[in-house]
């Protein structure tokens, strides 16, 4: 099972990506997983919290980019299924980082409510210099909470950058000890679930109101030429590069 889901308290569901031998890479079956995972959460009267990591001290290595260099068949649809779903989750959805956090990996925490990283952590978003572009409404998010200059040096030059750096643009809420970021989170997670269901739902809601339909927006624009870039002979060179590498 490429998603494991577990609940480990009362109210509270770890949602793990679990691919170890691929850093976690996210394919179409771990994006299926994902969403099932949060539909399944959002559905359970008795779940007031997710919180999503991954295995083998790694978040995830992105999209599976075995699955962008076969964009006939894949495509980023069910990516953007997955963004969806969590930037819609009405329920309180946690992130815990440790190792590596890559493309869609650092992306998704724009829309968890609350993140952690471990020291260790490394984040990237290598769409440039994979021939592709922003997604997840990172071009938009982004410049919101890092600012201009920081989100246009962490997209446009997309090198990685440490837990530090994440906190300091807005991307993690704090930095603990390498390994002791699930507990961290599980811990939020906790209170969360502690406190009253809709008066946290409210909250979140009345939080994320002012730039939904932006988000969504951006996520559709951003999608659309994400598309077109994955068949561009600039991004399938990144990706043959990539895989004969291997
Ligand atoms: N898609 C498909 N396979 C991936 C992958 C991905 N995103 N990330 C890692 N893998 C595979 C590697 O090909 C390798 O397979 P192999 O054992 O058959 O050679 C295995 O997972 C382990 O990865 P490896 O590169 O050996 O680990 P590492 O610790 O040296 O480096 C990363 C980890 C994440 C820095 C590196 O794997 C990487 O840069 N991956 C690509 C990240 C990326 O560009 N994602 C898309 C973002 S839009």
């Amino acid at each position: 099972m490429s998603i494991l889901t577990e609940t480990v308290a009362p109210g509270v569901v770890q949602i793990t990506m679990n691919r170890p031998e691929r850093k976690n890479a996210l394919d179409r079956a771990s994006y299926r997983g994902l969403i099932d995972a949060i539909a399944a959460a959002e559905a359970d009267e008795t779940i007031r919290a997710m919180v999503i990591t991954g295995a083998g001290n790694c978040f995830t290595s992105g999209n599976d980019i075995k699955d962008f260099a076969a964009v006939a068949d894949s495509g980023p649809r069910i990516a953007m299924d997955f963004l969806t779903a969590i930037s819609g989750a009405t329920k309180p959805v946690l992130a815990a980082v440790e190792g590596f956090a890559v493309g869609i990996g650092t992306t998704m925490l724009l829309h968890c409510d609350l993140a952690f990283a471990g020291k260790g952590a490394s984040f990237r978003m290598p769409f440039v210099a994979l021939g592709l572009c922003p997604e997840g409404a990172s071009s938009y998010l982004l410049p919101l909470i890092a600012g201009t200059k920081k989100a246009a040096e962490l997209l446009m030059l997309g090198e990685a950058f440490g837990p530090e750096t994440a906190r300091e643009a807005g991307l993690v809420n704090a930095v603990a000890d390498e390994g002791k970021a699930l507990a961290l989170a599980l811990d939020k997670a906790r209170a969360l679930a502690s406190l009253p269901p809709q008066s946290v739902a409210l909250t979140k809601s009345l939080l994320k109101r002012a730039h939904r339909s932006q988000v969504a927006e951006t996520i559709a624009e951003e999608g659309r030429l994400f598309g077109e870039r994955l068949i561009s002979a600039e991004a399938q060179a990144a990706f043959a590069a990539f895989l004969m590498k291997r």
